[in-house]
């Protein structure tokens, strides 16, 4: 019988604010608690982890992300009319077929976000697995938020302790207008969840800086011009390349993220050579801020 083993993994941090390798698994072998519990040790040290040289099918794919939890059902999307046999895979993708996308995105540019912060459940990780690359562009940027708490100012952190900010859910992360949304042009009138601006993630106790994405972002209570100010802010913090890690994707690449605490951001790329990849992500949870994990 194919029982699952302990496997001797290594974890090779990238040496940058965040993101690991994980060396020595093969995703499509059963795998026990123990090597499960050293990936997901390593998953909340470093944020991100990358699986290279991996052979993965729908199901495995889907086996694997499963361990971290029930997984969401793919949102509608550009290709939402061609047959998926696997609800919970999202593909991303600028390939048309017959002249219709097969996937999300296309290819731009998605700016700097947090999955889905615009719910009130948002999910906890998502993964991304590559079956086409293109030969240049196309890379994932992620950046780590706990860091960018933990370098505010202490009169910025005091300032945001309790502030609570509404996340936009009108467009997608390339920009373009959700189907069945009005385009917007004054941020309070934006439709979304509302989520304190410091998460503090249930497993690491650690606060992050939760900004979801900055367009039609607006911070409860403030007056507009102040709420953009502070906004600006924190998203010129934030976005320092210093937080910062890219990914240069290659076939077989598999990368998981905590969207609780790392944002992500992607290149454009040539729209004539191809990009494929399925994605998946674990259900979410409601963002909060425990007061008590800040000193007081
Ligand atoms: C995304 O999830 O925002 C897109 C990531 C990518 O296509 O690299």
């Amino acid at each position: 019988m194919d029982l699952p083993s302990t496997t001797r993994i290594t974890v090779k941090p990238t040496g940058a604010s965040l993101a690991a390798d994980v060396i020595g698994i093969d995703l499509t072998q059963p795998m026990d608690e123990a090597t499960f519990k050293q990936i997901e040790d390593a998953w909340y040290q470093y944020l991100v982890l990358r699986f290279r040289d991996q052979h993965l099918d729908d199901p495995r794919f889907l086996a694997f992300a499963r361990r971290f939890g029930e997984l969401d059902k793919a949102p509608i999307h550009a290709g939402k009319d061609v047959v998926n046999p696997y609800p919970e895979i999202t593909v991303m993708s600028n390939i048309k077929v017959d002249g219709k996308a097969i996937g999300n995105l296309g290819h731009y540019e998605a700016e700097w976000h947090t999955d889905m912060s615009y719910n009130e459940l948002t999910p906890i990780g998502s993964l991304l697995y590559s079956i086409e690359v293109p030969p240049a562009g196309g890379n994932t940027g992620f950046a780590n938020m706990y860091e960018a708490y933990d370098t505010l100012p202490a009169e910025l952190k005091r300032t945001i302790v309790s502030l609570q900010c509404r996340h936009d859910s009108s467009r997608n992360s390339a920009g373009e207008l959700r189907k069945g949304f009005k385009d917007i042009s004054d941020p309070r009138e934006a439709p979304g969840a509302i989520h304190p601006l410091i998460r503090t993630h249930p497993a690491t106790r650690r606060n992050a800086l939760y900004l979801g994405r900055r367009r039609n972002a607006y911070i409860i209570g403030l007056p507009l011009d102040e709420s953009e100010d502070l906004l600006n802010k924190l998203w010129a913090h934030a976005s320092q390349e210093k937080f910062a890690w890219y990914q240069e994707w290659k076939v077989g690449d598999l990368i998981m993220w905590d969207n609780r605490c790392a944002m992500h951001r992607r290149d454009a790329f040539d729209p004539e050579s191809r990009r494929l990849m399925h994605r998946t992500q674990i259900k979410g949870d409601k963002p909060f801020f425990d007061p008590a994990t800040v000193a007081a």
